[in-house]
């Protein structure tokens, strides 16, 4: 089939390229000519793992090609896919501005019959407002439909998780627009849910909403773990066995960031509000969420007797291992007060040290863990990079001024940790020692 799609970020390129390597014809549009010509030169512009080499392959197999043209991609294509980002407004309300723009451009194309696919998340009723923007723009209704097939998969597994998805979701008025779509993704062997426009983009947000919330009552278990001594990442086994439950997503620690949990709760929250709906439960998942922070900094402060004049070595940037990405990361909070309260920063991560240079250059960025523990009064695990596990504890204990570990996403034993030297403290576990330490 012939495809277009608008919007190469994680979301639009990895479906593209994806796409492009299933014999598709894809065209991958942007505005941003720079990431079209790396794309172009078979240069993945984000780090996911596997993406540059599928893009090489698409590339001289001659399935994918880059355009800047809305309007050109979308004349010459069957499926045009919009995959522009909806960031969060003031209010939590996600800004639908880059698909109302895009979907003006895309009418302003189409000349035959076309699927218009919404792949961005967007509230419910975005699929009518897409229609009609393409109606508004003289497009008659019987030369194209609009279909919401929403997107699952998670960053560092982007390509896996969209050419082996647990489940397609497809909303649309018309069954053989629906059709269309499920034969498009026939290779992938995977049962596809149809179903209308407003429930398939329901289920997006709920199914990311419902994900935070595994989180974050495993995070609010881990807080009374610590107040009584039990081990939360026993009692999230012990609770994830019941098949009912499930064991996933239920690893307590510093808490969710990225790109979609924390814009796609408030999508929910603002789109319940919408109709009438006061989703407080949800309300109260966020501030789980921003306690653990919040809490960690707090013991830590403590046990340092203030951060003036401390080093704090963060091992991880990134919002999660296998990615650059640095949304919401729980690390950029950790940065900000800590140098804000006259705290020295020494950080490491192995893909996100250039991204957020830019944003905090008073950072001292290490290349390895072992030279940002180097002199510190306390070590931060932020990001559960495999990188980190495998560290060398004593190693570890012996470069830093205090062996102060307080570990964010619980990669370490206890036993491991204090067998090396290190006064080890893990999210969910019992108490930290609190007295502060001499200066
Ligand atoms: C998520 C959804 O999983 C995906 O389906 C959707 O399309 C986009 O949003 P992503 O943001 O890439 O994917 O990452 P994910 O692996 O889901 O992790 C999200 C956050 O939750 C990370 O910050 C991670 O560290 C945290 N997390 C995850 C936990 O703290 N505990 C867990 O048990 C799982």
């Amino acid at each position: 089939m012939k495809i277009a799609v608008v919007g190469t970020g994680y979301v639009g390129l990895v479906t593209g390229v994806v796409l492009a390597s299933l014999g598709n014809d894809v065209i991958c549009v942007d505005k941003d000519r720079e990431k079209l010509d790396r794309i172009s030169k078979g240069q993945a512009p984000i780090y996911e793992p596997g993406l540059e080499e599928l893009i090489q392959r698409s590339l001289s197999d001659g399935y994918l090609r880059v355009s800047d043209s809305i309007i050109d991609s979308a004349r010459a294509s069957d499926i045009v896919f919009i995959a522009v980002g909806t960031p969060p407004a003031e209010d939590g309300s996600p800004d639908l501005s880059a698909v109302r723009e895009v979907a003006a451009e895309i009418a302003a194309g189409i000349e035959s019959y076309t699927i218009v696919v919404n792949k961005s998340t967007v509230p419910v009723g975005s699929g009518d407002l897409v229609a009609n923007i393409i109606l508004s723009k003289g497009v008659p209704a019987d030369r194209f439909d609009v279909v919401s097939n929403p997107e699952f998969l998670r960053e560092g597994s982007a390509i896996r998780d969209t050419l082996e998805p647990d489940r397609i979701v497809i909303g649309a008025k018309n069954p053989e627009a629906a059709q269309m779509l499920v034969e498009l993704y026939a290779p992938l062997n995977c049962k596809a849910f149809i179903t209308d426009l407003n429930t398939a983009e329901l289920i997006k947000y709920a199914s990311n909403s419902f994900l935070a919330l595994k989180i974050s009552f495993i995070n609010a278990l881990s807080q009374i773990c610590e107040a009584c001594g039990a081990d939360v990442g026993d009692a999230a086994a012990g609770i994830g066995a019941d098949s009912r439950i499930g064991s996933a997503f239920l690893h307590a620690g510093l808490g969710w960031g990225g790109s979609c949990f924390p814009k796609d709760v408030r999508g929910m929250i603002s789109t319940s509000q919408q109709f009438g709906y006061d989703f407080r439960l949800l309300k109260e998942v966020i501030d789980i969420n921003d306690s653990q922070v919040a809490r960690l900094l707090d013991r830590i402060e403590n046990r340092l007797g203030g951060f003036a004049g401390r080093t704090v070595a963060l091992l991880g940037l990134a919002f999660k291992a296998n990615t650059d990405d640095i949304r919401e990361a729980r690390s950029l909070i950790l940065i900000e007060h800590i140098l804000g309260r006259g705290g020295k920063v020494q950080a490491c991560d192995p893909v996100a040290v250039d991204v957020v240079r830019r944003f905090y250059p008073d950072v001292t960025y290490c290349h390895t863990p072992y030279e940002s523990v180097t002199g510190a009064d306390a070590a931060v695990v932020v990001t559960e990079w495999n990188e980190f596990k495998q560290l060398d504890l004593a190693r570890i204990a012996g470069l830093m001024k205090q062996p102060l570990m307080f570990d964010g996403r619980r990669i370490y034993s206890r036993e491991k940790a204090e067998r090396a030297g290190l006064e080890y403290f893990a999210i969910g576990s019992s108490a930290p020692n609190e007295a502060p330490l001499p200066t």
